[in-house]
């Protein structure tokens, strides 16, 4: 996949699939999976550093990790988060933060908000750079909506979110990210929009759907929106794992003979 195919599949018909991925080891698997692209998503400073907001992501975190995930998921399209206020500081801040991901190996990045970034996403996609916008529940902004909620509930904030997705078009973006809005919402910017949006709580209507590739996995069993369904228990995988590891090593079954040396 690349960014051209981003709108072919959206006019096919074709939904996309993607999933965040933060480090080389699950980059390798899904290099070798079917997803069709991945998201280095500022997440990671909930999921892998403990953080209890993506506010807590650094330019450097993410290019760590955007390189990890780009040595091992070498045939796929890798969609990198500009971090919490790496787009307010001015201008020139900010290209060089866009440069830092692409570097580290990213083939786009992927910004939140719209209105205040719209001259700024331009400069992005003019220099060469393509552009992911994410609408709806934009948790760089957590503390100014007051909690993780669904948003575009109300008819103006609606009709905001619709005139905003347009606005990420026109500055061109390739897709834009809905992060839970009701579903109706969702069809209609889906169905008013050129390029493909890609949901998360966003209903079965957006042209493609990105899950927390922890998350879909059954990683962290407290974590349990609405929307996320589980397509593994990894939780209970890993612990039953280790543990019988454990076992192993305290009643010397491991290793065997086979697993030692001569
Ligand atoms: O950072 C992230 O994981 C994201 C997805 C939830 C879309 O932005």
């Amino acid at each position: 996949m690349n960014v051209s195919s981003f709108q072919q599949y959206k006019q096919a018909g074709h939904s996309i699939s993607m999933v965040t991925c933060y480090d080389h080891w699950s980059a390798k698997i899904l290099n070798k999976s079917d997803i069709d692209c991945l998201l280095v998503g500022d997440s990671l400073a909930v999921v892998m550093h403990g953080f209890d907001s993506t506010i807590h992501a650094t330019i450097e975190m993410m290019m760590m990790h955007v390189a990890a995930v780009a040595r091992g998921a070498t045939e796929k399209f890798i969609i990198a988060d500009m971090p919490f206020l790496s787009c307010s500081k001015g201008l020139e801040p900010a290209m060089d933060a866009v440069q830092q991901l692409m570097h580290a190996g990213a083939h786009a990045v992927k910004i939140e908000g719209a209105s205040h970034q719209l001259p700024l996403i331009k400069q992005i996609v003019e220099a060469g750079v393509p552009v992911m916008g994410h609408l709806g529940l934009t948790p760089q902004s957590i503390h100014t909506m007051g909690g993780h909620k669904v948003q575009g509930k109300k008819e103006g904030d609606a009709e905001r979110l619709i005139t905003d997705a347009a606005a990420l078009e026109a500055a061109g973006c390739f897709s834009l990210v809905l992060e839970c809005i009701p579903t109706n919402l969702g069809r209609q910017i889906s169905d008013s929009l050129t390029i493909p949006t890609i949901g998360i709580g966003a209903g079965p209507c957006t042209n493609g759907q990105v899950l927390v590739l922890q998350d879909l996995l059954g990683v962290n069993p407290e974590f349990t929106p609405k929307f996320l369904r589980r397509y593994a228990n990894s939780y209970g995988s890993i612990l039953e794992g280790v543990n019988h590891f454990h076992r192993d090593v305290v009643s010397h079954c491991y290793p065997s003979q086979r697993e030692s040396y001569k």
